[in-house]
């Protein structure tokens, strides 16, 4: 790992590669399914997820291949499949993401279901027929991701039956947000330990530090969905507010959601450190600076 790191670089350069190997297998289908997948990946977005994997996997000591790049891939579809479905008018019913019009809004909802359901098939597909794993290495990825879907698809099922419940404790949240966003953050940081073949008790410590990193990261999405600069939180500011949905925000308030996302990060990185063989340098700058995003 470099000495000196510049992470908004180090960011901006492997979004670089993940973006274009997106680009990549994702092909240039012509069906209305096809260019609606494409849009609901290509379209923007940060790639944390990705990008937290292969920091991950580079921690570990491993070095930035096509290998962990595609693997990176798997996660970044779960991701959209779980974002178009979020948007739609049974779930959030939100009509702009990443400054754009969301997928069904651009492509009709069931054009946007399908591509969100093969994104998802995809996913799967991206690590059955990366030729580089072992069968058991790839049953232990498929079943992270499997994991992962399961309970970030709970978690919105709680996020949805929220809006009906008057009071709302942190610990109900805490449960959501643990399946709705940390779920996928832990796979990224499971399976580059599995990829680095880590022993169990590390993937328990990866585990932790993921799993209070993504809580973190959702509180900081609650806070910017109120505080944020509306064309840089692309179309999004109050949509929360509008729709009398219970977040960190509206049950402690902005500073004591602050305070919290704070803390969380410190016990997130006390997590890491206790990972053996693992250099911080990147993972304990990528957490500040997705605490500081502005979008
Ligand atoms: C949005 O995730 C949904 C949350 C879990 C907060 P991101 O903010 O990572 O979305 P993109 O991919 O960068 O648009
Ligand atoms: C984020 O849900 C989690 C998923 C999309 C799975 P939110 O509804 O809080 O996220 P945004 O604000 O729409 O991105
Ligand atoms: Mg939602
Ligand atoms: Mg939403």
């Amino acid at each position: 790992m470099a000495d000196e790191l510049n992470i908004e670089k180090y960011i901006y350069s492997t979004r670089e590669k993940v973006d274009s190997h997106l680009k990549r297998i994702l092909g240039q289908g012509k069906s209305g399914i096809d260019k609606a997948m494409r849009y609901a990946v290509l379209n923007g977005g940060k790639r944390l997820r990705p990008i937290l994997l292969i920091a991950t996997y580079q921690a570990l000591g491993g070095s930035l291949d096509r290998r962990i790049v595609n693997i990176s891939a798997s996660i970044e579809f779960i991701h959209a499949f779980s974002l178009i479905q979020d948007d739609l008018p049974a779930l959030d019913d939100d009509d702009f993401r990443r400054g754009l019009p969301t997928t069904h809004k651009a492509f009709g909802e069931d054009v946007a279901i399908l591509a969100s359901d093969l994104l998802l098939n995809q996913a799967y597909a991206v690590i059955a027929k990366e030729p580089s794993l072992n069968p058991e290495l790839k049953i232990g990825i498929l079943l992270e991701l499997s994991t992962a879907v399961k309970d970030l698809i709970e978690g919105q099922g709680k996020d949805l039956g929220l809006c009906k419940e008057k009071k709302i404790t942190l610990d109900t949240l805490n449960k959501i947000n643990t399946g709705k966003t940390a779920a996928l953050l832990v796979a990224c940081v499971k399976i580059a330990g599995r990829v680095r073949k880590v022993s169990p008790k590390e993937l328990g410590n990866l585990r932790s530090f993921g799993e209070k990193l993504g809580l973190a990261y959702q509180i900081v999405d609650d806070v910017l969905n109120v505080t944020s600069d509306k064309k840089m939180f692309q179309g999004k500011r109050f949509s929360d507010r509008q729709k009398g949905k219970k977040t960190y925000v509206t049950v402690v308030g902005i500073k004591r959601s602050e305070e919290i996302a704070g803390s969380l990060i410190a016990r997130a990185r006390k997590d890491l450190s206790k990972v053996k063989n693992l250099d911080t340098t990147i993972l304990f700058e990528l957490s500040s600076f997705l605490m500081n995003r502005r979008y």
